[in-house]
């Protein structure tokens, strides 16, 4: 049986397109809230086999969606090169923050995969148990994303601590994104052997470099870890999503050589069309508030979305994750949406 997702990787249109959403297993769900509570701690729970593959089923089970994302989270790699890392109740993650060369030694030159064993363990749990036409994706953090953290040692408004060590101690930074080429290059490897269809590169906060800093931060170590996990696995499709890029967004889509696009909230529909869909498939970007809402405006942003993207390579999501205020009732809607053909459109 082929899996629609897939195929649109592979250059082809769906009709209706695929559809899966980023965040989709979450606090939003009754069902993930549960398993939360049984796991205590959030790493507990992305490192349970067993919970972790049910979490990640969750979704596909109540929405019938076109992929189950692997439920774990970026910071696992920091984790897996021998960085402090936890996650309090409503306080985000912190870690031991690498701010200067001391620190940065401290730091592992390779992943232990050892630590990611259970990741990679929950991987073929889902797998054996996903149907045949979804799709399984794997994901990591980019390495700008994920030294955001490792640098100021927890989620920052501005991720201004890591933009100055960036400018401060250019050596000693790239010499973190390095590692976290390499790091992240192994570990989606071994997503791929433990069984993985296509993998998702999440680079949140590029939105905040401006362009000099874009290529180095951004697209020199998303193209270099996409260089070398196909060259071990030629198969291997990507999506990137370089939240925030506005227009570098094709300077992105050409450097790298993503599969496909994701597409945060504020890319207009006009410009993905024109400029990146002739380059490779897009994803997105329905507002996440708009999900709140629900209703006729939910209805109507769908409806335009699919007329504006629909007619090439497409992959229905949102511009980023769901809220977990959002009621899942509005996402039933959506799902049943994107179960028909709209128009002759998509
Ligand atoms: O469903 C999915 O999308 C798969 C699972 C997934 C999680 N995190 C689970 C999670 C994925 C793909 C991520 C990626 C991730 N993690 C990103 C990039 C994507 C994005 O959202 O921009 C980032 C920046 C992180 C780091 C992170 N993890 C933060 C800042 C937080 C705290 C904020 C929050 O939402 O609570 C997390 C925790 C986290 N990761 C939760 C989930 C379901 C909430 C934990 C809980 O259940 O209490």
């Amino acid at each position: 049986m082929n899996k629609p997702l897939l195929d649109v990787l592979d250059h082809q249109r769906r009709c209706p397109p695929p559809i899966w959403l980023m965040r989709q297993a979450g606090r939003y769900l009754p069902e993930y809230r549960s398993v939360r509570e049984k796991a205590g701690d959030f790493l507990k729970l992305c490192f349970s086999p067993e919970l972790a593959a049910e979490v990640t089923l969750q979704p596909v089970r109540r929405f019938g969606f076109d992929a189950a994302i692997l439920f774990s989270d970026i910071l696992v790699v920091p984790y897996a090169l021998g960085q402090s890392v936890a996650f309090a109740t409503g306080d985000g993650p912190r870690l031991d923050a690498i701010d200067d060369a001391k620190a940065l030694r401290k730091l592992r030159s390779e992943l232990d995969h050892e630590r990611l064993m259970p990741v990679y363990e929950t991987i073929a749990r889902v797998k054996s148990q996903l149907p045949a036409n979804a799709t399984l994706l794997g994901f990591c953090g980019a390495p700008w994303t994920l030294a955001t953290y490792m640098i100021a040692g927890a989620g920052t408004p501005d991720q201004i601590p890591a933009r100055e060590f960036a400018y401060r101690a250019p050596e000693l930074f790239q010499q973190l994104l390095d590692v976290l080429v390499e790091a992240s290059a192994a570990y989606l490897i071994r997503q791929f052997e433990a069984g993985v269809d296509a993998v998702q590169i999440f680079d949140t906060w590029a939105g905040v470099l401006p362009d000099e800093e874009f290529d180095r931060c951004c697209i020199e170590p998303c193209a270099r870890i996409i260089a070398l996990v196909r060259a071990r696995i030629p198969r291997a499709k990507f999506i990137g999503f370089p939240r925030g890029a506005g227009l570098l967004y094709e300077r992105y889509v050409r450097a790298t050589w993503v599969d496909a696009i994701s597409l945060d909230t504020a890319v207009p529909a006009g410009f993905a069309h024109d400029r990146l869909q002739p380059l490779a498939a897009v994803q997105g970007n329905l507002d996440p508030v708009i999900l709140l809402v629900g209703g006729a405006p939910l209805k109507q942003a769908v409806n335009a979305l699919r007329r504006a993207l629909g007619g090439g390579g497409f992959i229905f999501n949102l511009g980023h994750g769901v809220l977990p205020q959002t009621s899942p009732e509005h996402i039933a809607m959506l799902a049943k949406m994107l179960a028909e053909p709209l128009n002759g459109i998509s």
